[in-house]
This record gives structure tokens, C-alpha cells and sequence, in this order.
């Protein structure tokens, strides 16, 4: 990791507690994460392969004698304040929201929990797609539990960050970003079973290519309701198939076969959408082996075809994404590619041979302007470990 990045974070991070609050904080990172293959799967009990990465949120937070709850984000410049009283999701402001949402889980979990003075900062671009909010929920989780000393492992950790998401911040996300961002490990990817939480740390340094995300810098306002949408339409699809006697749960679950039968008669478009499920969890599965084999063409075939299926069966690409990856499908030094997290904006994750990268983005990123009247931002990201404390 770029030690010198998160080290000028983390300086600044301690200048503005102090410019802001008395006493000396507790100090926790949590990543962003990437996700190799296995996108919309995990609320549908499949499997993930996501990492953490080396862009994360950092936060300084010292416990207040009352109950007052002292907010600022260093990034936006913004404060906020409110009191554990009145603890409620804000409507104006959706940032304190991650904060808050932590709160609330250890309130529900019966702790007696105090006011608190915190500060965030964070290098996980918001909005792109790497979970910058998921970031922000697993540190602020960690730092509670050390502070109030409540002693819940990183499972329950990440169950509090996941449900802050669906009742501060309105989306039903499965477990995948929280998971990644509490349990990364260095240089592996996490093959996360999303029905079992069963996992395994799969090494990922691959000889010569690296992680190049490349950063549409769209962010459709459509993504929330329309991700909670899809999930609806999911479980529509397994409610048929058990309406016909299929004793199934999930699309985990469910195979294309159910889908003729009990889905595609009823409804083409919840058909599209359940049956990319059913063929991304499978493609998982042999992506998977193809990296333990070190089969990396295979692996980035299907990362090809995810994205395909994404767009044109899933309905969650958009036509920035598209692009991006329509521009580096033939390309000899682009392994595979493809939009990657809940879509409608955000980034494309690419594993690119290294000395390919810099004259790849200088011919994209032009060609990108000029097309999308938008610019490109690109990061080439390592594998780092998941949350931690950073000073006591
Ligand atoms: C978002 C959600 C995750 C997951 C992805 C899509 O990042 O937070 O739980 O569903 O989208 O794979």
C-alpha cells in the first residue's frame, strides 16, 4: 500500500479532530473493495469474490460525557450535529446517515452507548461503485465496539454495518461490501458463500497485471431504488418456483431449467433478470477455479460475458459503462473487464497488463471526454487488509 497516501490521511485526519474536539481519538480504517466476478449475487445466497483495497475511510472518534453526537466529514466539508435522543435517519444529509445508522445497531443491541465527537475522512470516491459507504459504516462499527468496549466479532460487525445500510440509507444490499471491507486480506480475494457466510482467502498476485478501475464518474440517481428493485424482482422468480412445489429459497438455489418452466411463461423480463443470476453464480464458480489454476484468460472471458449478461439481462449497466468496456474487449493487454457493484454509474474493473496501463488511459481518456462530455478518472488499486485500528 502506498504508505505515504494514508499516512497524510490519516495526519490530516488527527489536525482536524483537534482543530474540531478536545482529548485524543481512537483512529480506524476500513477499505473500499473491488469484486472480481459474482455481481448481484450475494442477497441471492450465491457467491462473491470481492477484495479490499488500498482507498479507504479513516475515522478519529473520542467518546463525550453526554449524549451529544458531533459530526464532520472532512471531504465535504460539512458538519452536523445531533444527540442519541434524537437518533433518526436525516433526510437532508445522507453522509451522517452511515454514522447514524451504526448507532442505531448498537442501541438496538441493547448497549448503553454514549454521545461521541468523530471526524471522516475518506480516498474511496463516493459514488464510484467501490463502496465508499460500506467503508464508512464498518469503521465507524469497529471504533464503537473498542470504544464502548461491547466485544462483538467481525461477523456481528458486519451484520450492524449491512442493516445501517438498509435502515439509514434506504438499500437492501446483500453482505458482499461490508464483508470485504471487515475481512479483506493482503494480496487474496475472499470466495464469500452468501448463504453459509462460509468463506475462503483465494491468493490473488497475478505476475505482471494489476487492477486498473476506471471511473465513469456517473452516478444515476436511479441506483438505489432501482437495486432494490431488482431485488424484488428475485424473489418474484422464487416465489414461482416454489408456488410449482420446488422447495427452493433463493436463485441460489434455482436452476435454468425452473426458469423455463415457472418463470419465462409468466414474465420475459423477471425471466432476464433471475436467469443472469443463475448463470453468474455458476460462472463464479468456474472463474474461481480458473484462477486457482492460473487459467487468467478464462477468468477474464467471463468477466467479459458478467458484464454482458449485467447490461443486457440484468438492466444495471449504463452507456458510459458499456463504452468502457466495448473499448478494451479487444484489446491484447486487457485480460477482461466489466462494470463492477450495483451499476448505473460507477466503475469498470479491468486486470491489465502493468506496462500497458499508462497508454491505455491516454488514449481512453480523451475519446471518453469527448464522447461523454465527462472526464475519466482512472486508480490502479492493490489488495489490502480489511478493517483495523490505526492508533489507540
Ligand atoms: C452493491 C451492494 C452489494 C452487492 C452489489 C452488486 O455494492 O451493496 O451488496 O449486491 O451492489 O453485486
Amino acid at each position: 500500500m502506498e504508505r505515504s497516501v494514508a499516512q497524510n490521511l490519516v495526519d490530516n485526519l488527527r489536525i482536524v479532530f483537534s482543530e474540531n474536539f478536545p482529548g485524543e481519538p481512537l483512529i480506524v480504517r476500513s477499505p473500499g473493495r473491488v469484486n472480481i466476478i459474482g455481481e448481484h449475487t450475494d442477497y441471492n445466497e450465491g457467491f462473491v469474490l470481492p477484495a479490499a483495497i488500498d482507498k479507504a475511510a479513516y475515522i478519529a472518534i473520542a467518546l463525550r460525557d453526554d449524549d451529544e453526537i458531533h459530526l464532520v466529514a472532512n471531504d465535504l466539508n460539512k458538519k452536523f450535529s445531533t444527540s442519541l435522543s434524537a437518533l433518526q435517519p436525516s433526510s437532508e444529509n445522507s453522509w451522517p446517515n452511515y454514522i447514524l445508522g451504526v448507532v442505531a445497531q448498537f442501541v438496538k443491541k441493547g448497549v448503553t452507548i454514549r454521545g461521541f465527537n468523530a471526524v471522516l475522512i475518506s480516498d474511496v470516491p463516493i459514488g464510484a461503485g467501490l463502496s465508499s459507504s460500506a467503508a464508512v459504516e464498518c469503521a465507524t462499527t469497529f471504533a464503537l465496539n473498542e470504544l464502548l468496549q461491547t466485544g462483538f466479532d467481525r461477523m456481528t460487525m458486519i451484520k450492524m454495518a449491512q442493516k445501517a445500510e438498509h435502515e439509514y440509507a434506504g438499500v437492501l444490499c446483500g453482505i458482499m461490501d461490508q464483508f470485504a471491507s471487515m475481512m479483506g486480506k493482503k494480496d487474496h480475494v475472499i470466495k464469500l458463500d452468501c448463504r453459509s457466510l462460509e468463506y475462503e482467502y483465494v491468493p490473488f498476485s497475478l505476475e505482471g497485471l494489476k487492477i486498473l478501475l476506471l471511473n465513469t464518474n456517473v452516478k444515476h440517481s436511479l441506483a438505489s431504488s432501482e437495486y432494490n428493485t431488482r431485488r424484488k424482482e428475485c424473489e418474484t422468480a422464487v416465489e414461482w418456483i416454489r408456488e410449482n412445489g420446488n422447495d427452493i429459497h433463493s436463485l441460489r438455489n434455482a436452476t435454468e431449467e425452473m426458469l423455463d418452466q415457472y418463470v419465462l411463461p409468466k414474465d420475459p423480463l423477471i425471466d432476464k433478470r433471475s436467469r443472469f443470476v443463475v448463470q453468474e453464480i455458476d460462472r463464479l464458480l468456474t472463474g474461481c477455479l480458473d484462477l486457482q489454476h492460473g487459467e487468467l484468460n478464462a477468468l477474464g472471458e467471463k468477466m467479459f460475458a458478467t458484464h454482458e449478461g449485467l447490461s443486457k439481462m440484468y438492466g444495471v449497466s449504463c452507456k458510459e459503462l458499456d463504452w468502457l468496456v466495448d473499448k478494451v474487449r479487444n484489446n491484447e493487454s486487457v485480460i477482461g473487464a466489466r462494470m463492477m457493484g450495483g451499476g448505473f454509474g460507477g466503475c469498470t474493473i479491468n486486470l491489465v497488463r502493468e506496462e500497458a496501463i499508462d497508454p491505455l488511459v491516454d488514449v481512453l481518456k480523451p475519446l471518453y471526454e469527448q464522447e461523454m462530455n465527462l472526464p475519466l478518472t482512472h486508480y490502479v488499486v492493490s489488495i489490502e487488509n480489511g478493517t483495523e485500528i490505526i492508533k489507540k
